[in-house]
């Protein structure tokens, strides 16, 4: 195969059925609604790469600000069509979606990777980091206090908390996720002070909690937000990743009948700079398609 005849383009409407179709394959639970749903959130870029004139990968990238100024960039949904694997396709859009995601200004780069594609993902030049577990399990209905409808007029402040842990601004994906998910979207207080926030994503493949955010000086507002999102997805089955590190999460999520079910850890592109979290409050991720 020639590699040459590889380039990559902005995915457009005619590509939808293709890349469900990969996503569809891979399990991912990804509906038309939910790719619609991501076409339309102006941070991040979906790419479909092209050999010749044949469709043969997807890949997305989303561009966080940073308060040093830059990016950090973040790389999800990568995959290449089953016929075409092991032949340099995929190594070549990692390379060509930093080379692409440097020349927006971005200084670091971040993606999540399952366990088995370490090896891949590192002899590109990304570096292991934390590492995640992905539970299952399902909404019911609970008593909740301190936690509040997170409305569109609260996200500044929200997205002010979510820097403190996640490191970079994501204000404008929470703006966005708040937007279309308003039913599942809580924030806490402890005293009167905001100290944490959930998202939960239904969609007909499934719901997904995240991100979940707390100070983890208030344990029991933690609780209570994930308490929230599970009392709206009463008995449909729920997902989310949790770090690894953060055991008072691990422990709600156990408490409430989540099973861990698979692995993943983050990787950063060891030749561009660093964006460091905090895990102790990070709860559940935002996505693994987006950090
Ligand atoms: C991961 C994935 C995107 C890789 O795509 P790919 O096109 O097969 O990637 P490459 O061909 O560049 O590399 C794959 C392997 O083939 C090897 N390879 C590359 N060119 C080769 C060639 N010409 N001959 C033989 N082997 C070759 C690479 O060394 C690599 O081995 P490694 O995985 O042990 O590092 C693809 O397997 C995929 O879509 N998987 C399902 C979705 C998924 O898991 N996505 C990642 C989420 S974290």
């Amino acid at each position: 195969m020639e590699l040459g005849k590889l380039w990559i383009r902005t995915v457009t409407r005619d590509d939808l059925g293709f890349v469900l179709g990969l996503m569809g394959r891979e399990g991912w639970g990804y509906t038309r609604k939910d790719l619609e749903r991501l076409l339309g959130f102006r941070n991040a870029e979906t790419f479909v790469a092209m050999l010749g004139e044949e469709r043969v990968g997807v890949v997305t990238t989303t561009l966080y600000p940073l308060l040093s100024g830059g990016y950090l960039g973040w790389i999800g949904n990568m995959v290449v069509e089953p016929g075409h694997r092991c032949k340099g396709i995929g190594s070549w859009m990692v390379r060509r979606v930093v080379e692409m995601l440097r020349e927006k200004g971005v200084v670091a780069v971040k993606l999540y990777a399952y366990e088995h594609r370490l090896g891949f993902y590192g002899r590109i030049g990304f570096d292991v980091g934390n590492s995640f577990l992905r539970f299952v399990g399902f909404g019911g209905k609970h008593f909740q206090s301190n936690v509040f409808p997170l409305s569109h007029s609260m996200v500044e402040k929200v997205a002010q908390l979510d820097r403190e842990y996640f490191g970079a601004d994501r204000k404008a994906l929470l703006d966005f996720m708040v937007k279309e998910f308003p039913g599942s979207s809580f924030y806490g207080c402890s005293c009167g002070e905001l100290c944490g926030f959930v998202i939960g994503r239904f969609s007909t493949g499934g719901c997904e909690v995240g991100p979940w955010i707390c100070d983890p000086s208030s344990p029991d507002v933690g609780r209570e937000l994930l308490r929230a999102v599970l009392s709206g997805f009463s008995s449909m089955r729920v997902e989310m990743t949790l770090p690894e590190g953060n055991s008072l999460a691990l422990r709600i999520a156990r408490e409430h009948g989540f099973v861990a079910v698979q692995r993943v850890f983050e990787m950063r592109y060891r030749f561009l700079g660093r964006c460091s979290n905090d895990l102790s409050g990070v709860f559940a991720v935002g996505s693994l398609e987006m950090g």
